[in-house]
């Protein structure tokens, strides 16, 4: 017979109710949500990189003030997702130390560069875009902390997209250079956005227990073709296309019919041999033992402030 924490577990999961702290879990249910929201923690974290590039090139002080609110949102995402992790029992220096010896992964999308001012608009547009489409299904995630989480960042990201639109607008009604500098990172951020949402359903060994757990609420390949279909009358409203020849409306199934990323180059870039990759984890760990003695100071400060209260 089936004991009864897992049976109450199972009953919960096929409620669709929520799964809390301190319910019992299987051991596997708890690994991958760990694995999964450790990886989105890092995604975060690893993404301030590419548009802080750009943070002291901003054309306006209002560019720069935008670009610094959001890249400071995206330390507070991956702050919120630690915590979340902290709720199984997981450690975050620890989530750190393998990100940073190459253990634990982030997304893919972290580790193109940045070329032109361009990306900064097409990053808001396309990525927050896919972090969109990615994450509203996680609010209804079963573990509760992680779905709780998801609903402040949902709300943050929908300004982090709405501001790389706005921005891509803008220079679209400016000079030629500008739309030739818009329609080039576009042409440069498209297939690895579509990567974003993860292997093709057939080669994504996760997905199948994520569904039946309810961590993950749809398939990677669901997720890519609603993010498609958002993104195409977005892009004629901007004026730009999307360097797909095969990108075309198939009336019978309502959706755009496209043409397939390169795996192998996600693979690739999985694997950590992306063209970012190295300069990434290198300025991370440059980062965290540059910023060892401000953990320390912070310990000690509160370790007095303790023994003073307890005195
Ligand atoms: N980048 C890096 N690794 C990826 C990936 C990507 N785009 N897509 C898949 N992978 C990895 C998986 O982590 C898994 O490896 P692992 O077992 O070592 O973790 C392997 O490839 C096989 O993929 P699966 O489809 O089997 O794995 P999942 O079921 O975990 O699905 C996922 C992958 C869809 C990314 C899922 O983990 C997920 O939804 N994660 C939460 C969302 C997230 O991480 N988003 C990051 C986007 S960036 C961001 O949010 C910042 C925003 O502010 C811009």
């Amino acid at each position: 017979t089936v004991a009864e924490p897992e049976r109450s577990f199972e009953a919960a999961i096929a409620a669709d109710q929520r799964i809390e702290p301190r319910d019992w879990m299987p051991d596997g249910y708890r690994r991958t949500l760990i694995r999964q929201i450790a990886q989105h923690a890092h995604s975060e974290i690893i993404g301030m990189q590419p548009e802080g590039n750009w943070l002291t090139r901003s054309p306006s002080l209002r560019r720069k003030a935008i670009l610094m609110a959001k890249v400071q949102d995206e330390a507070g995402h991956g702050l919120y997702l630690y915590s979340a992790t902290e709720t199984l029992g997981a450690d975050r220096a620890e989530l750190t130390g393998m990100l940073i010896e190459g253990r634990q992964k982030y997304s893919s999308i972290f580790n193109y560069p940045t070329l032109t001012y361009a990306d900064v608009g097409v990053i808001g547009w396309l990525v927050d875009g896919a972090a969109i489409c990615n994450q509203v299904p996680l609010c209804r995630s079963s573990y509760g902390p992680y779905a709780r989480a998801m609903i402040r960042v949902c709300k943050e990201e929908s300004f982090h997209q709405r501001q790389g639109f706005e921005l891509l607008a803008t220079m679209m009604r400016g000079t030629a250079e500008q739309r030739k500098m818009v329609q080039e990172a576009v042409n440069r951020w498209w297939w690895p956005a579509l990567m974003m949402f993860g292997p093709p359903d057939d080669r994504s060994p996760n997905s199948a227990q994520s569904m039946a757990w309810r961590i993950k609420r749809h398939t990677n390949d669901e997720l890519r073709q609603r993010f498609v279909d958002m993104s195409v009358p977005q892009a004629e409203a901007l004026g730009v296309t999307f360097p797909d020849p095969d990108l075309t409306w198939n009336a019978e199934r309502g959706s755009y019919d496209f043409g397939d990323p390169d795996w192998s180059e996600f693979m690739q870039v999985i694997g950590g041999n992306g063209a970012c990759n190295v300069e990434r984890i290198a300025n991370r760990r440059a980062a965290h033992e540059n910023g060892a003695w401000v953990r320390e100071a912070a310990t000690a400060f509160a370790r007095r402030e303790s023994t003073k209260e307890n005195a």
